[in-house]
Parts: C-alpha cells; structure tokens; sequence
C-alpha cells in the first residue's frame, strides 16, 4: 500500500541529526522537506541586513515586526535538495553561517517571528506529503500531524558530533567547550518563553545515541510500516 497524504514532524534537541534525517525520509518517500530553522535563520539574515539587531542581540522588535509581512522567504529545489530563498535571491550558505548561528536564538523568541514562521509552515504543509524538522513542530506547529517523532541522544554523543563537525570546517575546539554549548543550548530551547522544545504528547521518541543514519532508517521505516499498514 503507498504511503497516505500525511505530514511528518521531526522535533527535537540540537545537534541530534533531525535534518539529516528528515532529508533522507523526505527523499525515500518522495516528500517535500521543510526546514523550519532556515526560516528563522532567514529572519535572522533579514534583521542583520537592516539593522534591526545590535552586537548585543538587542531586537527592534517593532521594526522587526513591521518588515515581516513584506519579507518573501520561501524554498526552492536546488541540485543538492531545497535551498532557502530571500524574493529572488539565494541565502542558504548565508544563513548558515557563524555571524548568522550566534543571532538566531534571541531572533526565535520573538513572538512575531514566531507567527510568521508558524504562518509559513502551515500554508506550506496545507499540501500535506511534507517532512518537517524543528523543535515545536509536532507540539504546536502541526499539533495534528500524523506522524511525530521526538530525537533526543546523550549529550556528549551530540557534543562529539558537534565537535567533529566543526573540526572537519577547520575551527580548533575542545570537547568540553562544545559540551558546555550543548548543555546551555538544551537549557534555553527548553525553557524559553515563546513555544519552548518540547516533546508532544503523542510523538515517538526516538534518542539516536547509538545509531547511526541507516539504523535510523530501518526504524523509521518499521514505525511507517506498523503505523499505516505499508509494506
Ligand atoms: O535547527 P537550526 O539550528 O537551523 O535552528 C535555528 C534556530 O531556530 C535555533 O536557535 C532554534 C530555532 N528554531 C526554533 O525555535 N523553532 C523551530 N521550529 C526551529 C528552529
């Protein structure tokens, strides 16, 4: 039997593989992959570009909030995947980058960016068939989604992650550093005010310590299979 029209939600704690693995889902299945943090990091960009942020992350959130509805984010298929696009131009290595990761966070509290993000992600999941990664997702973006996984692993084993990640980008780290980062980013994702990280009542936890991507997929694969009867 094919896979039905459902949409898919993939929250979870930082560092713990969700776009990764919800690309290869999306892939497999033939999905639309949306992610959600590019949205915010594409705010991010946009406060940046227009002043709208300071070198103390202090917001004008006024400013801020009267720009969003004139602010065209959206996806569009690239060679590797979806790209994250600012109206005509492309922002994807923009918006990943260093300057842009430090500034996200206080930008994702906002109450503001938070409807304009929920606002884009729902028009975008009307179509259902869709897989989509973030941290309230399943919770409060999508509280009706069919399918919600929540990813969770030990944090010295994202912190290794991490660590390798950026060592592979030639940054010089210690493990305890990204360690403490990790505990921290834990904290305040779980404990903001606005639509904090937290596991909806009827996601599948899914805590990747030991996995790896492939292991990931035969589980996912086998929860699919179990939850709407496909083969
Ligand atoms: O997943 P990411 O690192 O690209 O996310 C960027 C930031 O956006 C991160 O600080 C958490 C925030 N975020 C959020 O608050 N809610 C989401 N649904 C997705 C991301």
């Amino acid at each position: 039997m094919p896979i039905p029209d459902i949409i898919i939600a993939i929250d979870g704690y930082s560092s713990t593989g969700k776009s990764s693995f919800a690309k290869l889902i999306a892939k497999e299945l033939g999905f639309l992959y949306l992610d959600s943090g590019a949205l915010y990091r594409g705010v991010t960009l946009y406060a940046v570009e227009n002043s709208m942020i300071d070198d103390r992350n202090e917001v004008d959130v006024k400013a801020l909030a009267g720009g969003l509805p004139g602010l065209d984010l959206h996806f569009e298929n690239g060679p590797g995947g979806s790209l994250t696009y600012m109206g005509a131009r492309c922002i994807e290595k923009e918006i990943r980058s260093l300057a842009i990761s430090r500034k996200v966070s206080p930008i994702a509290t906002l109450p503001s960016v938070r409807e304009y993000v929920d606002a884009k992600l729902r028009e975008l999941g009307r179509r259902k068939r869709v897989v989509i990664d973030g941290r309230d997702i399943g919770s409060t973006v999508f509280p009706d989604a069919e399918l919600k996984i929540f990813m969770t692993a030990a944090p010295e084993v994202r912190a290794m992650r991490r660590m390798k990640e950026m060592q592979a980008k030639g940054e010089d780290v210690k493990f305890e550093d990204v360690l403490d980062n990790v505990r921290e980013r834990d904290y305040i994702d779980s404990h903001r005010e606005a639509s904090p990280l937290a596991k909806a009542d009827d996601a599948i936890v899914l805590d990747n310590s030991g996995m790896t991507l492939d292991d990931q997929m035969v589980w996912i694969r086998q929860v699919i299979a179990e939850k709407f009867g496909t083969e």
